[in-house]
């Protein structure tokens, strides 16, 4: 996943306003900025811009696989006659992990997010879940201070998501960074109340996917902690670089609270993407074959 990629289309008229449609705080949130796009392309990120790359296809590839397992559809086609006692919350959650750090969460989270919002027109909530090694932020050249998620941990009834909430204004992209109570993340993300808190945001944004860039799973405990309360799992794989032990044991450990759990292989040729990805996703992707 090396280079730049291009907008392709719109996938359908927009199903809620660039910020957030009325039934969502989005528009409500406290900040709000434009897509440094030089910034981001210079990174390799995906930009509207570039030309079609193997970038694009990949991520196309990966978000097809994603908005099936998630039974996404858009709206109109999505609302189901559920009421009262029947209506569940969206299954929205994602949360992007791997076996240690360096392995592209951070990379796989924000072209993610961005190719979901610019080229599929769907909204997104990306969420710097990462305490430790918080990158999201200066990646889009964004002030990292001020509240995030680990204020809305520690305090969910005082803070407010929308204090938290960073919307751009062109894109149904938003961010939430890592916060100021990062020191505290194991125990805050251990407690019941973070279980609680992200149904609450799954909620909030009905019409989002909210993708948390999360910590590594072998380096601390915060990435088996989130994982019973997300809908997926994406597990980042560097190619040729983790030794499939680590990795086997990451994903125990995982499996131990979801089995929800799709493998991405990251930096691989395209031939061995597949082959890999393929054999993978059969061993260890138990949700797809119930
Ligand atoms: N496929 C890729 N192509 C180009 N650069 C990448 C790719 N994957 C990761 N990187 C870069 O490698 C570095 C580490 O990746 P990162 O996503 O920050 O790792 P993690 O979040 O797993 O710690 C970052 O500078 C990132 O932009
Ligand atoms: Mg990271």
């Amino acid at each position: 996943m090396k280079q730049m990629s291009p907008i392709v289309h719109r996938a359908s008229a927009p199903d809620d306003t660039a910020g957030g449609g009325a039934d969502t705080p989005i528009a409500e949130a406290a900040a709000s900025f434009d897509l440094n796009k030089e910034l981001l392309a210079s990174q390799g990120f995906f930009t509207p811009q570039g030309p079609s790359s193997r970038l694009a296809l990949e991520l196309r590839a990966i978000k097809r696989r994603l908005l099936r397992r998630l039974d996404y559809k858009k709206r109109g086609q999505r609302r189901r006659p559920a009421s009262g006692a029947s209506r569940k919350r969206p299954r929205n959650l994602i949360m992007v992990t791997s076996t240690r750090p360096a392995e592209g969460k951070t990379f796989t989270s924000i072209n993610l997010a961005l190719s979901l919002a610019i080229e599929d027109n769907i909204g997104t909530v990306l969420v710097d879940a990462d305490a430790p090694r918080p990158k999201v932020m200066k990646h889009f050249g964004l002030d990292a201070g001020g509240m995030g998620f680990t204020d809305l941990l520690a305090r969910p009834s005082d803070v407010h998501v929308r204090e938290a909430l960073r919307r751009e204004h062109t894109h149904k992209l938003a961010l939430i960074g890592e916060g100021t109570e990062r020191a505290r993340s194991t125990e805050l993300y251990s407690r019941d109340e973070a279980g609680v808190f992200l149904k609450d945001l799954s909620a909030r944004f009905p019409d989002r996917l909210i993708i948390l860039d999360a910590p590594p799973v072998l380096a601390t405990p915060e990435a088996a902690l989130l994982a019973p309360h997300v809908d997926e799992i994406i597990f980042v794989v560097e190619a040729n670089e983790t030794p499939e032990p680590a990795v086997a044991t990451a994903i125990d450990e995982l499996l131990d609270a979801n089995d929800r759990i799709s493998l991405v292989l990251n930096r691989a040729l395209v031939a061995e993407n597949v082959i890999h990805y393929g054999s993978y996703d059969e061993y260890y992707d138990k949700a797809d074959r119930d």
